[in-house]
């Protein structure tokens, strides 16, 4: 069952540059700054009430991020849903017929996730998360 807006992620050029806004500036908190290497991202989360935003730095040239950032530049990137279970959201949406990124879930910076594609959902990509319990965000 989706529970709410886990988080809106953002794509940036640099974090450190963008954290000047959302730490910075706005206020928020830093719960989270690390490179995943596979995704060939930096992603750093900033609590905002019960809900993140979600900044993603390519560190790579050759990812799905580093493209977006180079065809339509910085901005909106996704939309995340927490659920108790991902895999059966992502069963769900599959057997509704919305086009999934992922089959199954797989680990990220909010815990399991798994994404389903722009095309089925108006232009949003959005990401199904189970925060692994216990984990600091
Ligand atoms: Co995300």
């Amino acid at each position: 069952m989706i529970k709410k807006v886990h988080h809106v992620g953002v794509v940036v050029k640099s974090a450190d540059e963008a954290l000047k806004f959302y730490r910075d500036a706005l206020g928020l908190e830093v719960t989270a700054d690390r490179v995943i290497e596979d995704q060939g991202v930096r992603g750093v989360l900033l609590k905002i009430g019960n809900s993140e935003i979600e900044l993603l730095e390519p560190t790579r040239n050759d990812t799905g991020v580093a493209k977006f950032l180079e065809s339509r530049g910085e901005g909106m990137h996704h939309l995340c849903f927490e659920s108790d279970d991902v895999a059966a959201e992502l069963e769900g949406a599959k057997a509704k017929g919305i086009t999934l990124i992922d089959e199954k879930p797989r680990p990220g910076l909010a815990g399991m996730i798994g994404f389903c594609h722009p095309k089925s959902n108006h232009g949003v990509l959005v990401e199904f998360a189970t925060p692994i319990e216990g984990e600091h965000h």
